[in-house]
């Protein structure tokens, strides 16, 4: 059983500017929810009831997001507007959250690294929660789990993107096991198109095994000067143990303006379309 997730939301979220100059780009709402809160109902519903947040500065309300505001519930309590809490209510009786910060933005890597306190030796679920995905029937971790369980090994969500778009990724290539699983050779950050060994995309969903933190310990900073998640994974794909998965569903790029407003638009369409 995977308990554990991990949401590593201390980057600066710079291209949401100004936007996200005081608040978290995670606290951006699609319609009336936070990208996080869809993030964390993800993670409940594939039975990970143990939140871990790796924050930075500016990242109180996200903290305060998973919590009861007295004053507000007691105003609003036995009105028509009560029933407005009741998502955020279910995930705060359900749910555990733990915090921890990552003091200097040293990339994702580094920001799991930093979670390992909070996880332990155990595997573990990792959401960016800018990666906003929507499953078909079950959502994205879940089916991860169930990849987890057949194989042991740590897993990535990967779908194909245009070639133009490789050097936004972190980009695989391996053997091809059925239409749904890869078993992973190797693992690029962000290649330029002529470098890249495929166009399958890493996105926002992980399981990692917990060997991962000692790898990442001796992970020099690679590119950007960043410790990057990717080589570490790689260090892992060498000894055939990560599986690239082909997830059932649809994953918005929300920390980019154009997938943020593709994603409203979905959300929309959808709730006008339910009675
Ligand atoms: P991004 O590459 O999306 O960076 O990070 P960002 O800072 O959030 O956004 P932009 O590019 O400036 O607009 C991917 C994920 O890794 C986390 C981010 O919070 C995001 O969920 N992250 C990144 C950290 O937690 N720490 C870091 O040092 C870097």
């Amino acid at each position: 059983m995977i308990t554990k997730c991990l949401f590593p939301v201390a980057g600066y979220g710079t291209r949401f500017l100004p936007a996200t100059k005081a608040q978290p780009k995670e606290m951006l709402p699609i319609l009336t929810t936070p990208l996080i809160q869809y993030g964390v109902e993800e993670a409940l519903e594939a039975g990970m009831k143990n939140i871990a947040f790796v924050t930075g500065r500016n990242k109180r309300s996200i903290e305060d997001h998973f919590d009861i505001t007295y004053e507000l519930e007691d105003q609003i309590s036995g009105t028509s507007k009560e029933s407005r809490l009741h998502s955020i209510r279910e995930l705060i009786d359900k749910c555990t959250f733990s915090y921890t910060r990552q003091t200097h933005m040293r990339g994702l890597g580094d920001a799991i690294l930093t979670g390992e306190m909070l996880i332990g030796n155990q595997p573990f679920g990792v959401i960016l929660a800018d990666d906003l995905c929507v499953g078909e029937s079950d959502n994205v971790m879940a089916q991860m789990v169930r990849v987890y369980e057949k194989y042991r090994f740590s897993v990535v969500a990967v779908e194909e993107v245009p070639v133009g778009e490789v050097d936004k990724y972190g980009i695989i290539s391996g053997e091809q096991l059925d239409d749904e699983h890869i078993r992973v050779e190797r693992m690029v950050e962000k290649p330029a198109p002529q470098d890249a060994p495929s166009n399958l995309a890493v996105i926002g969903r992980y399981i990692l095994t917990p060997d991962i933190f000692e790898i990442l310990q001796n992970t020099p900073p690679g590119k950007n000067g960043e410790v990057q998640l990717t080589d570490a994974l790689q260090t892992q794909a060498a000894n055939g143990k990560v599986i690239g998965y082909r997830f059932q569903g649809r994953r918005f790029d929300c920390g980019s303006v154009d997938g943020f407003v593709e994603a409203t638009n979905f959300f929309y369409a959808r709730q006008t379309k339910t009675p």
